[in-house]
């Protein structure tokens, strides 16, 4: 066990547990030899030490207080890029007894951007290109700025939604950009609450009738999916799972071990049995840890308070899982990586801790199991979006997935809880068609099938936590949805009260 030690500490009088806790209160992750070389500093006090996190509180976003950055900071030169430190890890995904596990698209290794304004625009651009291509299958678009031109009394267009505001008459006004110009759709009779439900970055298509300088909705076209009945035909189960929180008080250490002796062929009736013996991959939607300085008061909740320690704990019970089983390992919010999305894989020195049947991808990742194609995101945007559409509550996770798939965007809100790191190409674009769509973050479970698509919310390992209580959050944990074999979704509980 790597621990970070305690000892009495330098002259000073700051322990190696006071700087841990200092770092934790203010949301940062540091690693073991970083706290040793502060220990080291004979200048070191609570005044110094607190101006030195106010400075890698600007720069850090949420990575691990390494010695390295530690050392620039020291001496007064801020790293500001934290976002081309990760590499892909570079895994046996071949081996020929088990099926074939192909990571096919992820940020991890792949991040180019600085946050800079040409990022976002570079960003916005990929998005509207990508789900402007799915569109024009749909309709025959011209550009904004040739309506002024042509004046066509009937037109289709595609845009990005710029802003939405009700008129004083009750209908609807949506600001619609492409590249070349901007227009005022307005929203009327039923199409006005397809308005109100827009959230605010959406790529549409828009077909109407012109008046003056604005156009008049007919329809109001989504990316969406196609009608798809098709399911892939196997002989193998995939289990989805997420929100572990270890380290947390509330993690469900009891139904956590059923559920790995299950995996074992250790509990269950013949049928689940069978059904463990099919198993061959497993998906973890992120918040594998409870992280540290995630939310106010945080600390009090933990039980333990090192992320070293957590990724360790992390780290035995995933050895408890039978090895012929992979385990994909995608980062969330609690997670010991940068906060903004896409989020890459869990750096080296935490993924190393793991088992060699974990393989970690980023946060979202498009994984193939042998001609399955799964998309997986931890989904914290989740949080803006049932904030933002009244019918949509936690207790129903899977509606939330049909609005991202309609949009065919994982993060479809810009500026709200979900920060963006703009990359060149949106990866956040959901431009091909998954097989399975599964996210966890709210720790509730739902899961359906909509146009062909399985969308899972696979449910939590951890009790409701006195800050969930106050946000009026009721998790059902415990809950594991399994895609068996020939397209058929089983859920198993492994939690009395859910
Ligand atoms: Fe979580």
């Amino acid at each position: 066990m790597v621990k970070v030690e305690i000892k009495s500490s330098n002259d000073v009088g700051l322990s190696s547990l006071d700087i841990v806790s200092k770092f934790a209160e203010r949301g940062l992750n540091i690693h073991p030899k970083a706290v040793r070389m502060l220990e080291r500093l004979e200048s070191l006090n609570v005044e110094s030490l607190d101006s030195l996190i106010d400075k890698i509180s600007m720069t850090s976003r949420g990575a691990v207080v390494t010695p390295e950055s530690l050392q620039d900071l020291i001496r007064n030169k801020p790293k500001m890029d934290v976002y081309n430190s990760f590499d892909s890890y570079g895994y046996d995904l071949d081996s020929k007894k088990d099926v074939k596990i192909k990571v096919e698209k992820d940020i991890t290794g792949n991040s180019s951007c600085e946050g800079g304004i040409e990022d976002f625009v570079c960003h916005f651009n990929s998005r509207f290109d990508k789900l402007a291509n799915i569109l024009r299958r749909r309709v025959k678009s011209i550009p904004i700025a040739s309506l002024s031109k042509i004046k066509p009394k009937e037109a289709e267009i595609i845009g990005i939604v710029c802003g939405v505001r009700e008129t004083s008459s009750g209908n609807y006004l949506i600001e619609l950009e492409d590249k070349t110009g901007r227009i005022n759709v307005i929203a009327t009779g039923k199409l006005r609450e397809i308005a109100s439900e827009l959230l605010g970055e959406e790529v549409l298509a828009v077909s109407g009738i012109l008046k003056g300088k604005n156009l008049i909705a007919n329809r109001i076209i989504f990316p969406d999916l196609p009608q798809n009945g098709k399911r892939p035909n196997k002989d193998f189960a995939i289990v989805f799972t997420s929100d572990i929180h270890f380290g947390s008080n509330a993690f469900l250490e009891e139904s956590w071990n059923l559920f790995i002796k299950w995996l074992n062929g250790e509990v269950g009736n013949e049928y689940m049995r069978e059904l463990a013996e099919k198993v061959k991959c497993i998906f973890i939607a992120g918040d594998v840890v409870d992280g540290v300085g995630i939310y106010p008061g945080q600390d009090k909740e933990l039980r333990i308070i090192d992320i070293y320690g957590q990724y360790e704990e992390a780290a035995e019970h995933m050895d408890g899982i039978p090895k012929k089983i992979k385990i994909i390992l995608s980062p969330g919010n609690h997670d010991a990586v940068r906060q903004a999305e896409p989020q890459p894989a869990l750096p080296k020195e935490f993924a190393s801790l793991f088992p060699k049947n974990v393989i970690h991808v980023g946060n979202p990742a498009w994984v193939d199991v042998d001609g399955i194609k799964v998309l997986v995101y931890h989904g914290r945007s989740f949080d803006d979006i049932i904030l933002k559409i009244p019918r949509l509550d936690y207790s129903n996770p899977v509606e939330a997935i049909v609005e991202i798939l309609k949009r065919r965007h994982l993060v479809p809100i810009y500026g709200g809880r979900s920060p963006l790191a703009p990359e060149k190409e949106d990866l956040l674009v959901i431009d091909e068609i998954p097989d399975v769509i599964h996210t966890g973050h709210v720790h509730t479970y739902g899961a359906k099938f909509y146009k062909g698509v399985l969308a899972i919310n696979s449910s939590a390992w951890q009790s409701q936590t006195e800050f969930q209580r106050k946000v009026n959050l009721n998790p059902m944990p415990g809950n594991v949805p399994v895609y068996g074999p020939n397209g058929k979704l089983h859920r198993l509980r492994f939690y009395k009260g859910s």
